[in-house]
């Protein structure tokens, strides 16, 4: 007979795979993109998609410099540095400075809604399913998936990480750039989440998906949307690399 401890981690190994904990996979951008081709060119003008830029020598030498980061150094390799400027850092499917893919460069689609294995093929089928019906879908399935609507925590992990943030979760490497260097750094969710530097505009939804957890701003924004482009939808499930 097999030592019991075999049967123990056969048992949680089984149990962190039917209850879903296991932690879902990133996907990069492309996979979001086209569908919501609007979001996707929007994102594509803000700070979080020149996030990779900002690393290069000779970017933003003034700001480095009031940082004491060196302004000729490259960044683009380091990591202390790379995981707050790249989607999934250390995490399954996410970027790596070994095998650096291009659609996880820079703060992309996944770093704010989760990583997209699990609940991109719901969208799908949602979509599909009210188009053909007018049935929707609870947003809890979303969530279920590893979809985030509450965002607070996502930014925390890259903007509060430092000493003294009052963020829980602080740990090394830390960003360099607090409000002890300039007070422009100090976050405020509230304020942060509408800032359209940052954050890709909004474009109307059908309500494919209803219910909780629906983001505190959502109809806030839904309300101000722009019309969007039509998506393709025909999102072909390649295992493409970038
Ligand atoms: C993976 C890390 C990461 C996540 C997650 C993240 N950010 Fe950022 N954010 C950055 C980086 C890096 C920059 C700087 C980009 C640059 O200029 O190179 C930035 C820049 C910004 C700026 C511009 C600041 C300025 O100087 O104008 C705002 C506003 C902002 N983020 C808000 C948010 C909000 C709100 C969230 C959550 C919904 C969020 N960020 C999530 C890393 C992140
Ligand atoms: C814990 C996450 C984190 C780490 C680690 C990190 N950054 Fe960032 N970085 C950010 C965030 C968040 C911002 C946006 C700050 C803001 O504007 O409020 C940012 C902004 C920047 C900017 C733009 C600043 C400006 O005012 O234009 C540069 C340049 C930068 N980071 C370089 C670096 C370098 C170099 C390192 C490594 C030594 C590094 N970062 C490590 C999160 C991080
Ligand atoms: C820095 C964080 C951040 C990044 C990066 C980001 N989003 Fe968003 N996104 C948000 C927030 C916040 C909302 C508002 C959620 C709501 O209203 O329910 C949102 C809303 C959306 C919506 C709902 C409709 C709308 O326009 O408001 C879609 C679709 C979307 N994002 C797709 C994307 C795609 C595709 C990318 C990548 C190309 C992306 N997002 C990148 C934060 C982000
Ligand atoms: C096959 C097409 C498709 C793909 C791929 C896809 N989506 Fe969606 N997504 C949709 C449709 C359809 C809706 C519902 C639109 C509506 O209600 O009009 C939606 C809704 C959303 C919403 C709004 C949810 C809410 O609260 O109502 C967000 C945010 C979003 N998608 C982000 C993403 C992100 C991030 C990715 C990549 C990981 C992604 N989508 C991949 C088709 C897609």
């Amino acid at each position: 007979m097999k030592h019991p401890i075999t049967y123990i981690l056969a048992l949680v190994a089984m149990f962190a795979f039917f209850s879903g904990t296991a932690a879902a996979d990133f996907e990069g951008r492309k996979k979001c993109s086209s569908c919501h081709k609007s979001q996707a060119k929007s994102w594509k003008e803000t700070a979080h998609a020149k996030a990779m830029e900002s690393l290069k020598p000779g970017e933003r030498a003034e700001a480095k410099e009031k940082a004491g980061l060196d302004p000729d150094k490259d960044y683009t390799k380091d990591k202390d540095c790379v995981g707050c400027h790249v989607d999934g850092w250390e995490q399954k499917g996410g970027y790596t400075v070994e095998r650096p893919k291009k659609m996880l460069a820079a703060v992309g689609c996944e770093s704010c809604h989760g990583p997209g294995k699990n609940y991109r093929r719901d969208h799908r089928k949602g979509g599909q399913l009210f188009e053909k019906s007018g049935k929707t879908m609870p947003r809890k399935r979303l969530a279920d998936r590893g979809q985030d609507f509450h965002f607070e925590e996502a930014c925390a992990a890259c903007h509060l990480n430092y000493e003294g943030s009052g963020w829980e979760g602080v740990k090394e490497p830390y960003v360099p750039f607090t409000p002890e260097i300039d007070e422009k750094y100090r976050f405020d969710f509230d304020k942060m989440v509408k800032d359209d530097k940052a954050m890709h505009a909004h474009y109307k939804m059908d309500g494919a998906f209803v219910g909780e957890p629906k983001f505190k701003y959502h109809d806030e924004f839904q309300a101000n949307a722009q019309e969007g482009e039509e998506g393709d939808e025909d999102d072909d499930d390649e295992d493409d690399d970038d």
